[in-house]
C-alpha cells in the first residue's frame, strides 16, 4: 500500500520569518524542514566561484545541471552539500541571498531544483519553504501558507539579527535590498513569487514566531482531519 506523506508549503517574501517558523512547526509535527532557498543560494555561490556572470543564463543553467546538490539531515538540521562540500554556513550572507535571487530567474536552474524538491517530498512528511512551493513544487500540499510582513518590520528583524551577530549594517540599506529582492522574485518570468489560489495568507508583522507556528499547526490539523 502506498504511504501517504503529508506536506506543508510556505511561501512569501524575503525575511518574513519563513524558515524560523517552519523549523518550529517541523519539530512539533516531526516533519522534515526543507529550506529550498538554500539550494538557490548554493547555485549562486557556485556561480560566483566559477566567475559566471549573472546575465549568462545558459551558462548558469548548465552549471546548475551538473552541480551536485545534496540535502542531509544531521541532528535534525538541514545541511547542504555542493559538489561534496558542506556550504551550509557559507550561503547565509546577504550577498548569497542576492545571488540566489539572480540565479532563481533562470528556468533551467529552477527545473533542476524543483525536481530535487519534489523527490524529497515523495519520501517524507515535509514542510518546505520558498517562493514557488505552493504554486509549482507541491501543488497538492495539505496546507499552503503565504507568509508576509511589512517590509519595514522585516528590515528591523534582519537588522537586529545581524547586529546581534556583531555585523555592522544600515537599516535603510537592508530595507532597500529586501524591497529590491521581492520585486525581482515577484516579477520574474519563471514561476514568480505569488500567493497560490488555495493558500492561506498570514501577515505576521505583529505576531510572535510562536503564535504563527501555532496557527500553522492548527490550520494543518484542520486541513487533514
Ligand atoms: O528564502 P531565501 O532568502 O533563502 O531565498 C533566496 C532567494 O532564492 C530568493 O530571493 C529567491 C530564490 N528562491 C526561489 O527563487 N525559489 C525558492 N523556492 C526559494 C528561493
Amino acid at each position: 500500500k502506498e504511504q501517504k506523506y503529508y506536506s506543508i508549503a510556505i511561501d512569501g517574501p524575503a525575511g518574513a520569518g519563513k524558515s524560523t517558523i517552519a523549523k518550529l512547526v517541523a519539530k512539533e509535527l516531526q516533519f522534515i524542514y526543507v529550506d529550498t532557498g538554500a539550494m538557490y543560494r548554493a547555485i549562486g555561490l557556485l556561480a560566483v566561484k566559477e566567475g559566471v556572470d549573472m546575465k549568462e543564463e545558459e551558462t548558469l543553467g548548465a552549471l546548475a545541471r551538473k552541480a551536485d546538490i545534496n540535502l542531509k539531515y544531521e541532528n535534525g538540521r538541514q545541511q547542504i552539500y555542493l559538489n561534496g562540500e558542506n556550504v551550509t554556513d557559507d550561503i547565509r550572507t546577504e550577498e548569497a541571498g542576492k545571488m540566489a535571487s539572480a540565479v532563481g530567474k533562470v528556468k533551467a536552474v529552477r527545473e533542476k531544483m524543483v525536481d530535487l524538491q519534489k523527490k524529497i517530498a515523495e519520501s517524507d512528511h515535509v514542510i518546505m519553504d520558498g517562493r514557488d512551493i505552493g504554486t509549482v513544487v507541491l501543488p497538492l500540499a495539505d496546507l499552503k501558507v503565504y507568509l508576509t510582513a511589512d517590509a519595514r518590520v522585516r528590515a528591523e528583524r534582519r537588522f537586529k539579527e545581524l547586529t546581534e551577530k556583531g555585523i555592522s549594517c544600515n537599516i535603510e540599506e537592508i530595507e532597500k535590498d529586501i524591497v529590491a529582492r521581492d520585486y525581482q522574485d515577484m516579477n520574474r518570468e519563471a514561476s514568480p513569487l505569488k500567493q497560490a489560489e488555495d493558500a492561506v495568507a498570514l501577515d505576521c508583522s505583529y505576531m510572535t514566531i510562536e503564535e504563527v507556528a501555532a496557527s500553522i499547526i492548527n490550520l494543518f490539523r484542520k486541513a487533514v482531519s
